[in-house]
């Protein structure tokens, strides 16, 4: 589906220009920054003239001391790194106080940032594949939470829709969740403040008796008019944009405050050591890592770059997690695209031929590093463990998807792995690959590398070296880098 030239542009970027390749990565924090101050995202259409008037409403502040249920978040949420802060809209303004409001949920104890945590990127502060959520907060989702940084470019769902390198062709891409069933990041909104294992209201009116009972009701009115809880169901709509645009316009959702951001815009401190640079090679390369044909890091739509997601949906067949309750029925599969969950592309009858069974979106890798649940199910638990999978799910199958009617070695041979999601060694049995899609929907998972189906056995795309260094190179991604004074001549990551 992908066309190798824009990776050989990314390698021009990479060998020969050392990121000074002006379209595809200088200045994006500033252009992104730009580009929002002058948007229309203030729903109230008013912007607070006097940033001074700050106390606790300037960006990346959290609530006010008053608010209910802030205080675990207060202390975490981010600093503005290297970005210029802003004032925030009114409707921005609302939207913090929601994100942080535990009041809103059911239980009174579970807020936005409860899941995504400002202090962990916005993603979640524990390594749980799934949180505990609903009325008395013992409720699993089916999901991994993901980040909410640099989703705001994320264009709705199309099933063909254009690639950002400009050389793929079409295919399903963007809209929010691992399956892209909400358009925009206000739809999304309203499926927490509503989801039964999540923040579990029980109506739109619900949450609005809450909002308006609350202390920053007044704030409310004041962005949205007097007359703004007199329609509930408006008022909804008014909490889901408020929560929007705080995601929209506070820049610790989009920092570009990371190691590559400084390589990318030429700035000090943004010297790559050898091994990020070997590990961004890898990234790029068509025929080992080939991170990049789906992690796109060029020019990307909205203008935005650098993002490490072309908002693209692909099968890659992650194993069955047994940690998800809702997995101990055996019927129910999660196959993103094509349902349960969504409900737009369900196959016509049980195993009827469905090409968007298996598909989860590709997510930016930005802040990668910090997650410890990776993928729509959060089977794999560290950084190395992602790439490992990545490299031997063909190669070494059994380190990934369970053995059946084999019998388990005492002792592992020296040389067995210990990095898979299966550490016993087995003689004979067969290993069920792929044991979270059903055998009709084998065809859709995607057959670009460095998941090309090569048999089992064979050499895996990656040396060890090749995955030490990238997750070398993917911890550049991680925003908040403090350049050190002095850069290390040894150590990890280093040469
Ligand atoms: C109980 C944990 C939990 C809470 C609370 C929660 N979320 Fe999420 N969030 C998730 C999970 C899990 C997903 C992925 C859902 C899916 O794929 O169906 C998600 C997805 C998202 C996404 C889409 C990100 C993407 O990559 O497309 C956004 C945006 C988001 N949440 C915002 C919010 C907002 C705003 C709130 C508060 C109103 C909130 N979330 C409350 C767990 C949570
Ligand atoms: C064919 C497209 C494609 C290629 C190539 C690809 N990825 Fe992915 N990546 C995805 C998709 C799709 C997901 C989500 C899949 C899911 O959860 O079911 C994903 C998820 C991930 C995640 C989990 C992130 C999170 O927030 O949970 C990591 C880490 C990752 N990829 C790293 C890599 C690395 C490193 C490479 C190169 C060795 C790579 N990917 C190559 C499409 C791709």
């Amino acid at each position: 589906m992908r066309d190798s030239c824009r990776l050989i542009v990314v390698g021009a970027t990479l060998l020969g220009c050392g990121g000074s390749d002006p379209v595809a990565t200088r200045g994006l924090a500033q252009d992104a920054g730009a580009a929002e101050t002058g948007g229309p995202r203030d729903t109230s259409g008013t912007l607070l003239s006097d940033a001074s008037d700050a106390s606790p409403q300037d960006a990346s502040v959290p609530p006010p001391a008053d608010a209910p249920g802030t205080a675990p978040a207060r202390d975490a949420a981010p600093q503005d790194v290297g970005s210029q802060a802003r004032a925030l809209s009114l409707a921005a303004q609302v939207g913090r106080d929601l994100f942080f409001d535990a009041t809103l949920s059911a239980s009174g104890a579970m807020s936005c940032s409860t899941c995504h945590d400002p202090a962990h990127a916005y993603g979640p502060p524990n390594g749980l594949a799934v949180q505990l959520g609903g009325v008395q907060g013992d409720q699993a989702g089916t999901r991994a939470v993901p980040s909410l940084r640099y989703k705001e470019f994320t264009p709705p769902y199309a099933d063909l829709l254009d690639n950002p390198d400009g050389v793929s062709v079409p295919g399903p891409g963007g809209g929010y969740t691992w399956d892209g069933r909400a358009a925009t990041l206000a739809d999304q909104a309203k499926i927490p403040l509503l989801s039964s294992f999540e923040m579990a209201n029980a109506s739109p009116a619900d949450v609005v008796a809450k909002i308006k009972a609350g202390s920053y009701a007044s704030l409310f009115q004041q962005a949205f008019g007097a007359d703004a809880f007199n329609d509930a169901d408006a008022a909804f709509n008014d909490a889901a944009a408020a929560l929007q645009a705080f995601q929209d316009d506070d820049v610790s959702f989009h920092p570009f405050s990371s190691k590559f951001d400084l390589y990318a815009g030429n700035k000090i401190g943004g010297s790559l050591t050898a091994a990020e640079t070997r590990g961004f090679k890898v990234f790029v390369d068509p025929s080992t890592g080939n991170c990049a044909a789906c992690h796109y890091q060029g020019a990307g739509l909205n203008g935005s770059s650098a993002l490490f997601t072309d908002f693209s949906f692909e099968a890659i067949s992650l194993p069955r997690n047994a940690a998800i309750p809702a997995n101990a029925d055996p019927t129910f599969i999660d196959m993103g695209v094509c349902g349960p969950t969504r409900t737009d592309h369900l196959p016509a009858d049980a195993g009827a031929p469905d090409a968007f069974c298996g598909m989860f979106k590709t997510p930016t890798l930005r802040n990668v590093a910090t997650r410890t649940a990776f993928f729509h199910n959060g089977v794999i638990h560290s950084l190395e463990q992602a790439i490992r999978f990545y490299n031997t799910r063909d190669t070494a199958p059994e380190l990934w998807y369970p053995t059946i009617g084999g019998t388990p070695k005492a002792t592992t041979d020296p040389g067995f792995p210990t990095y898979g999601l299966v550490t016993t060694q087995y003689v004979g049995g067969t290993v069920q690959k792929f044991d979270d899609l059903p055998a009709a929907y084998l065809t859709n998972i995607d057959p670009q590398l460095p998941l090309d189906g090569r048999a089992a056995g064979s050499a895996p795309p990656m040396t060890d070296q090749d995955v030490a260094d990238l997750i070398c190179f993917l911890g550049t991604l991680s925003d908040d880098y403090q350049p050190p004074a002095t850069p290390p001549t040894s150590g990890a990551c280093v040469n």
